[in-house]
């Protein structure tokens, strides 16, 4: 049957084509909502639905069982694309009972009322539905203080909510049927726009989850993993250490065109060095793609013009961005032309800091780049370049 991950587990979610905004973060190819079946002598339902999807998540499961058949609600993130539906499952199923870690606990309640009944389950806990054991593990901060992961030991099924996810809408419902080189760009997409913060924990959510066996990665977004397992573990580990590659991005919006001119010196210099790099003027790229790049790139390159004493708008606004997602270890300058005020470069180099960046250089010009105030530039990118390559 499509969607059956094993024998007696099933994909009950809702594929949203058209989302275009996925709370500020583009997902130029959709996504979908996954929620599992999990029927042994008892039947659970493991996460929902975001609400306006309720009803395709419904009729996913009335081609299975009867939803009156359901015992278990599990809740393994509140954020409400997973929890959405939970008050329609409350209101038309009254007897399932719903089981969250200790934080999804109070959080549930913030989001549908005190009188939710709820059964706190913990790390190691462990529920019995008869021929089919669910473990819970907590995993804090992957990817709110509430989550956890839920796991099938029967059937070594893995059901870790946001880790691994990718925002893709497809008929398809398996790795194996996409590609790994067409599922890791939405993987790292995902991982950097929404992931990145939490490093640290996604390692020790790893550490957790070693010594499991686990045949089946079933999360909560896109793709379910059946083949690609060690790479997908592989890549989320080396992303949670910060390692990168020796690339580098240079990102920029101009007024007049001379933070643009020093851009393209910088690049010149990076290039001549034989570093590769990508160039993005704000005002015509997609912050979230742009994150993406940054995953794996040792080097950023930040410019703005000085408008007002301060950072050129669309510039602020991706230095805001970046500076939730702490992008730590890589290597970073800052550059900008200014008239008579110089406030932009020294906004930028705080919040690069305030990230966790090693910010080497801000590079100023007065109006025009002309001359040698061009040759800076390329030496800049010279050196950011060496800093780069070296081991
Ligand atoms: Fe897919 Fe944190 O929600």
């Amino acid at each position: 049957m499509k969607g059956e991950l094993t024998s007696g587990i099933y994909w009950v979610g809702a594929i949203d084509w058209n989302i275009r905004n996925f709370h500020g973060y583009s997902t130029h190819k959709g996504t979908t909502y996954n929620a599992y079946l999990v029927m042994g002598e008892k039947i659970a339902l493991v996460d929902t639905v975001k609400a306006p999807f309720a009803g395709e998540m419904v009729e996913g499961i009335n081609n299975i069982i009867a939803p009156e058949s359901i015992d278990y609600l599990i809740i393994n993130h509140v954020e409400m694309d997973h929890s959405g539906s939970l008050p329609l499952i409350r209101e038309t199923l009254p007897r399932v009972k719903i089981l969250c870690s200790p934080r999804a606990e109070e959080e549930l309640k913030h989001h549908y009322g005190e009188e939710i009944p709820l059964s706190v389950v913990k790390t190691g806990d462990v529920l019995e539905l008869g021929g089919k054991t669910l473990t819970f593990v907590e995993v804090p901060m992957v990817h709110w203080p509430d989550s956890m992961v839920t796991y099938v030991k029967e059937d070594k099924v893995l059901l870790p909510n946001d880790a691994f996810g990718q925002h893709m809408a497809t008929s398809e419902r398996f790795d194996d049927e996409v590609g790994w080189d067409i599922i890791r760009p939405e993987l790292a997409k995902y991982y950097a726009n929404i992931v990145m913060p939490y490093g640290a924990q996604v390692l020790k959510a790893l550490e957790a989850l070693k010594g499991i066996e686990i045949e089946v990665i079933g999360p909560s977004h896109g793709l379910i993993w059946r083949q690609y397992i060690p790479q997908v573990v592989a890549t989320y580990e080396k992303w949670a250490k910060g390692e990168t590659e020796k690339r580098c991005i240079i990102v920029y919006d101009t007024m007049w065109g001379s933070t643009e001119k020093m851009a393209g010196a910088i690049y010149r210099g990076l290039t001549e060095e034989g570093v590769p790099t990508k160039m993005y003027r704000l005002s015509n790229s997609d912050r979230s793609d742009i994150v993406k790049e940054m995953l794996e790139a040792r080097g950023l390159l930040l410019g703005s013009p000085t408008l007002n004493n301060g950072l050129y708008p669309s510039v602020a606004e991706f230095s805001t961005y970046i500076k939730g997602l702490r992008p730590k270890g890589r290597i970073a300058a800052v550059f900008g032309s200014y008239g008579w005020g110089m406030g932009a470069t020294k906004t930028l180099s705080g919040d690069l800091q305030a990230a966790g960046m090693e910010v080497v250089d801000d590079l100023q010009v007065k109006f025009v780049p002309l001359g040698e105030k061009i040759d800076k530039c390329e030496h800049l990118g010279r050196r950011v370049a060496q800093m780069i390559k070296a081991p």
